[in-house]
């Protein structure tokens, strides 16, 4: 969930501050770090699909000192509300394709977070066949998604990816269907954690280890 153009373009210089707390309410991004961290501790190069503003770039580089990372969005400007050593970040606007094409296997650690729910059905499987495919063996695809719900807190997740994002192709899909897409598209690598993040248990985490 994002906050919408319209939105963010009469927030100014407060737009970081209000994006991350608006942000909180649904995901401890901080949370969902030092879970991948903990599952990939040596990791030396992190990619994410979908990467956003940067905030899960901040999130991670803050829990891996050691880190690099690689972030790219079909979005423009993707990276935009990064604060932190840039030396240590790229950002680039480009479909997943490209970056399987120069870059497979490169990685110790692809996220995926919080970008599946707002891609097109026919192309959720591909999309994460590509962060499969950027994984070097014995590496680690850390899957994140919001899972379908009925509480209070899904409809206000779904209001938010509807109608302040503006996206009309977002669909949030039920565990099964999670679990299911997951190993679609990464059938040789093995399941090594599902957990839910806080505060919310509609965030599920799949992450998928692999082969060495
Ligand atoms: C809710 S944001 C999540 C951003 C970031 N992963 C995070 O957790 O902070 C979803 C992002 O997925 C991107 N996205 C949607 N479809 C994509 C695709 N096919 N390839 C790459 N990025 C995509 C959107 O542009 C958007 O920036």
């Amino acid at each position: 969930m994002g906050l919408g153009y319209a939105v963010r373009s009469r927030l100014g210089k407060y737009e970081p501050a209000v994006s991350e707390a608006y942000r909180a309410r649904f995901i401890d991004l901080a949370d969902l770090a030092t879970t991948v961290a903990t599952l990939a501790p040596n990791a030396s190069r992190i990619a994410e699909i979908g990467c956003g503003d940067g905030s899960m770039a901040m999130a991670m580089l803050a829990k891996m000192p050691r880190v690099t990372y690689t972030g790219i969005d079909l979005a423009p400007t993707p990276g935009r509300l990064f604060e932190g050593d840039r030396s240590r970040v790229q950002f680039h606007c480009q479909p997943s394709a490209d970056l399987v094409a120069t870059d497979a296997g490169q990685f110790d650690v692809v996220l995926v977070v919080d970008v599946v729910h707002h891609v097109a059905d026919d192309q959720r499987v591909a999309l994460l066949a590509d962060a499969a495919a950027l994984v070097r063996p014995g590496g680690l695809l850390a899957f994140k998604d919001w899972e379908m719900g009925r509480g209070l807190a899904h409809l206000l997740a779904y209001g938010s990816d509807r109608y302040i994002s503006g996206d009309t192709t977002v669909r949030f899909m039920p565990y099964d269907e999670l679990r299911s897409l997951a190993a679609q598209a990464a059938p040789d690598f093995e399941l090594v954690v599902e957990c839910r993040v806080p505060p919310r248990r509609n965030n599920v985490l799949l992450a998928l280890r692999k082969p060495a």
